[in-house]
């Protein structure tokens, strides 16, 4: 490892058109607007429509406006990591399609499913080949066609998720900003409250499967709330602790948006004013991979060089964690 940290110098973000509202939910299930906002704070989310449309083409479009506005050749990009947990296929890799589409004929790529903390584990992955002074251009996405995987007639779920990519880009800094410091964690014992029935190796689709909507993304809300209220708010403590940080010294917290109430909740557990947190979930719902770089995206022109910004996640698996940066430019 050399001294070189790895910074994001840039940021974009990518929904579809289509908006899917809670008065259209109302038609589909037994639920209502005022159930939905005052549970998860969702007002509307984003749905990817069109034949041949995948999570590869929410990356690519994130993907596109980011080597747009950063001026950079695809040719130069020398990694692309895709997080998500609804690949366009099982392979190959999604990120490798991005990747092709978008003219990056000198990258290899992969891709990393971690649920609603893919972006955190990429991010940290991506940061170590540039720290590792080898590698000069990473390209970071998370995407999710979350819709593709969810039930309309489960009002438990169809209600929370939404589709959308972001990207960053990771260069490396040498002036003291860029990624500080991260804590992951993974815990397969919550493995049964949140995950896909079938459709993999465990469960191959069959006739069965589908009939019995196995193929669909399948939560118990209640554990996965508690696990993610503790698991956020002891993560970006311990972050802020090792780096000897007061909630006075952080810009903002971006934390995953799946709950309005377990943002307010690790808010306050770790002290920040919800002014500080960056809260766009009634727009877009949970994107899953997707949701940290939308926050950063949204975010971008009131963020300033060497802002603290505590990025964090909980997710399936369970899958949880938090990381410093210090924002680049
Ligand atoms: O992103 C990955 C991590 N995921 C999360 O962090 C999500 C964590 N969980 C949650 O955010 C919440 O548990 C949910 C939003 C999923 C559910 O909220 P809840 O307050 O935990 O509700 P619940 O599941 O305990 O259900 C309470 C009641 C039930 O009725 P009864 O049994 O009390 O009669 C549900 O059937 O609300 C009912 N319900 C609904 N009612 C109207 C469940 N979904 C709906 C709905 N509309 N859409």
């Amino acid at each position: 490892m050399t001294n070189t940290r790895s910074a994001i110098t840039g940021v974009h973000a990518y929904v579809p058109d289509y908006v899917l509202t809670n008065a259209e939910l109302e038609k589909l299930v037994e639920t209502n607007d005022e159930w939905i906002v005052t549970r998860t704070g969702i007002r509307e989310r984003h749905i990817l429509k069109g034949e041949g449309l995948a999570t590869s083409y929410l990356g690519e479009q994130a993907v596109r406006g980011l080597l747009e506005k950063t001026g950079t050749n695809p040719e130069e990009v020398e990694l692309l990591i895709c997080a998500t947990v609804t690949p366009d296929m099982m392979f190959p890799d999604t990120a490798n399609l991005i990747a092709y589409r978008t003219g990056m004929k000198n990258a290899f790529t992969f891709d990393l499913s971690a649920a609603c903390s893919g972006f955190l584990f990429a991010l940290t992955t991506g940061a170590k080949y540039i720290e590792s002074g080898l590698y000069k251009k990473v390209i970071v996405v998370g995407a999710d066609k979350m819709s593709s995987i969810v039930d309309y007639t489960d009002r438990a779920t169809c209600i929370l998720f939404g589709d959308a990519g972001g990207a960053v880009l990771l260069e490396p800094s040498n002036d003291g900003n860029g990624i500080m410091d991260a804590v992951l964690h993974s815990d397969g014992s919550g493995a049964e409250n949140l995950y896909q029935k079938a459709g993999g190796s465990l469960k191959p689709a069959s006739h069965e499967t589908v009939d019995a909507k196995e193929h669909f993304a399948y939560q118990n809300g209640r554990p996965v709330y508690k696990a993610a209220v503790s698991g956020m708010s002891g993560v970006v403590k311990e972050v802020m602790q090792r780096n000897g940080l007061s909630a006075d010294d952080v810009a903002w917290v971006v934390p995953h948006q799946a709950n309005l109430r377990i943002l307010e909740s690790v808010a306050s557990m770790a002290d920040f004013p919800m002014e500080k947190v960056m809260v766009n979930i009634h727009k877009y719902g949970n994107t899953t991979a997707a949701t940290l770089p939308l926050c950063l995206w949204e975010w971008e022109s009131q963020l300033k060089k060497g802002d603290n910004i505590i990025l964090t996640a909980f997710g399936g698996g369970y899958t949880w964690g938090a990381i410093l940066v210090k924002w680049a430019y």
